[in-house]
Parts: C-alpha cells; sequence; structure tokens
C-alpha cells in the first residue's frame, strides 16, 4: 500500500503550500481538503457558511476527508493530503487519524497564524480574540492525533516540507 501523508494545523499554518511542495517534490498525489468541499459544494468555503453553516460545511468536510482518505489508501501512487484547521473536530475525521501513521501536525505561532489569515475570507479568521480561542481549544486534539509534529516558526516551505521527508524516510524527528 502506497503511504499517505496527511497534514494538519491551525489555520495558517501553511498545510496547503506545503502539502504542495512537498507532494511535487516526492512526485506524489496532492488534494487539499478545502478545494474539494468548494468544488462539492459549488461555491466557496465561505458562502458554505454563509448560505449553510458551520454544520453542514463540517458534513460535507467529514464526507470529503474519509472518501481522500479512501481513494489515497486504494491508490498505488503516494499522496499528500492537507486538512481544513477544523477538520480534526470533526468525530469521523478524527476516528480515521488515529488509524493512519504518517499524520504531521504542522505548528505555527499565533500572532503569524493571525497575520496571514485574520481579516480575510476564512470565516473563522475575523477577530483575534476568537481565533485565539480557537487555537488555544484545538491544541490539545491535534496533539494527540498527530504522530510527528513540526515545527514551522520562521521557516520556509521548502524547510517545513524538507523536515517532513526526513522523518518519512526514516531520518531525524522533531
Ligand atoms: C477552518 C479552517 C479552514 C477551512 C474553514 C474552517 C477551521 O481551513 O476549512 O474555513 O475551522 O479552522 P484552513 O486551515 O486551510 O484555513
Amino acid at each position: 500500500m502506497a503511504p499517505t501523508v496527511i497534514l494538519i494545523g491551525f489555520m495558517g499554518a501553511g498545510k496547503s503550500a506545503v502539502g504542495s511542495y512537498l507532494a511535487r517534490g516526492l512526485g506524489w498525489n496532492f488534494f487539499d481538503a478545502d478545494i474539494q468541499i468548494e468544488k462539492r459544494m459549488g461555491m466557496p468555503i465561505a458562502e458554505v457558511f454563509e448560505k449553510h453553516g458551520e454544520e453542514i460545511f463540517r458534513t460535507a468536510e467529514a464526507a470529503v476527508v474519509t472518501g481522500l482518505l479512501d481513494e489515497a489508501a486504494s491508490s498505488r501512487e503516494g499522496t499528500v493530503v492537507s486538512l481544513g484547521g477544523g477538520a480534526v473536530t470533526v468525530p469521523e475525521i478524527a476516528r480515521r487519524l488515529r488509524h493512519e501513521p504518517l499524520v504531521f501536525l504542522l505548528e505555527e505561532d499565533l500572532e503569524t497564524a493571525f497575520k496571514r489569515t485574520g481579516g480575510g475570507t476564512r470565516p473563522l479568521a475575523g477577530d483575534l480574540d476568537s481565533f485565539q480561542r480557537l487555537f488555544e481549544e484545538r491544541q490539545v486534539l491535534y496533539r494527540q492525533l498527530a504522530g510527528h509534529v513540526v515545527d514551522t516558526r520562521g521557516k520556509e516551505i521548502r524547510e517545513v516540507s524538507d523536515a517532513v521527508v526526513r522523518i518519512i524516510e526514516g531520518g531525524e524527528g522533531e
């Protein structure tokens, strides 16, 4: 069975950028769960939240992520999947992640994460106070579900990707 690398972590940690870079370097398939959800729903995530609410978004997220992981598991090629920051809060997804050996948590500091995402189109990155609350609430869950943690603070996309590759190849961990 070909390996599946799953990137988790808070909004603005660089999961999509690192995932795409990493997959390109390894010559593996890459899926960004958020983009797949937008395709499935036929609208941007902000609009899904606005029109249907978070619960419907999470239901779509569960279906998309489990579908991607099934597809990756049956693929003959390696796959990298970047999850949205809140995917770990969906019980069905969390259950799946517990059985996956290559779940990587990308850890960024709150200020940088907010600088990258705050005030943008992300529905849950509006103001710093609620962003911080969510950030703190989720830390335990991220840590519980990740088999590997990569500190991304001050690092370039390439450096984070290289750190993941070293771990996959059985080199140094973090
Ligand atoms: C969310 C994170 C977003 C996206 C949605 C909800 C969250 O993904 O799935 O806006 O609950 O943290 P990114 O982490 O890719 O920004």
